[in-house]
């Protein structure tokens, strides 16, 4: 595997890639690297020749410093797993190669998705993610970028910004990767107490058992349900639950037909928050 820290030495190499017809899938991650990521990876490398992987933890698209700063590194972990999974192509770059002195956000319009769920409860999160992402789309000039539904409200944000701008680079949503207990890898679990690991699954348990009663209670009632089961848990707080149409991200409040619903949920497990989302079917 190559490993490069600038962005002229990386687009020199995927440069002559490109010369030669070569496809280039992308994978962007903040490192910390699990399963979930590795299955992004595994696709890109099974539909294109060469595969890149960014490891950058973003400053700007965090709104709680002590998030950022405990982020964890894992460096010579990811590089291990990455060489495992046949990844072609390192960019780790540090803050200063991508930002140089201005370390803040392009400012984006994503037609509202910015405003909904995340963009609520994390200020700046979502211009953080598009500055980033943009920049990397830039360097890269991928064919094919994966991202995970983990995240699913930064997918649609990254596809909007696809459009928006009009570049030049496919998007594609993956599945979300989970431990056997149900609960979503992340970066951030590694960061759990034993008492909050032991909990986090419940997060999962209740976004299927809500599913279940999807279309039998109707949007509001289900989200109360919801809230009444994490008012009654020790150790996790809800933050939000909301049911939202996959394309707008809008809470509902009534199912119409040939829509796609989802339920998002983020929880507080301690200092550590998690989100998760559950696609619904209409009964
Ligand atoms: P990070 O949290 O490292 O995630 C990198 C990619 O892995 C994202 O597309 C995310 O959705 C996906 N991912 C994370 N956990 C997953 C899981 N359990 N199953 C499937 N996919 C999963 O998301 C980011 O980094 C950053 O915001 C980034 C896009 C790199 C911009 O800084």
């Amino acid at each position: 595997m190559k490993i490069f820290t600038r962005k002229s030495e990386v687009k020199e190499f995927l440069s002559i890639q490109k010369k030669s017809k070569n496809s280039i899938g992308f994978v962007p991650t903040m490192g910390a690297l699990h399963q979930g990521h590795l299955s992004l990876i595994k696709r890109a490398n099974k539909k294109n020749d060469i595969t890149v992987v960014s490891i950058f933890v973003n400053p700007t698209q965090f709104d709680n410093k002590e998030d950022l700063d405990k982020y964890p590194k894992t460096y010579r972990n990811d590089v291990a797993l990455l060489e495992s999974v046949n990844c072609d192509v390192l960019f780790f770059p540090s803050v200063e190669e991508i930002y140089a002195e201005n370390i803040t956000s392009e400012k984006f319009d994503f037609d509202g998705l910015e405003h909904q769920m995340e963009g609520k409860f994390r200020d700046g999160h979502f211009n953080g993610v598009g500055t980033i992402v943009k920049t990397l789309f830039e360097i890269i000039e991928p064919d094919t970028a994966y991202f995970g539904k983990k995240d699913f409200q930064q997918l649609q944000i990254v596809k909007k910004l696809v459009e928006k701008y009009k570049l030049l680079v496919k998007i594609k949503g993956r599945p979300i990767f989970r431990e056997e207990d149900g609960l979503a890898m992340s970066s951030r679990n590694a960061r759990l107490t034993k008492e909050h690991r032991e909990a986090a699954p419940f997060i999962y348990k209740t976004l299927k058992k809500a599913r279940k009663k999807f279309g039998i209670k109707n949007a509001k009632e289900l989200t109360e349900w919801v809230e009444k089961q994490f008012e009654e848990h020790p150790f996790l707080e809800l933050e939000y639950f909301t049911i939202a149409d996959e394309k707008t991200l809008q809470t509902i409040t009534e199912v119409g037909a040939n829509k796609k619903y989802r339920a998002f949920i983020a929880v507080f497990a301690g200092d550590i928050r998690l989100i998760d989302n559950i696609r619904l079917k209409n009964n």
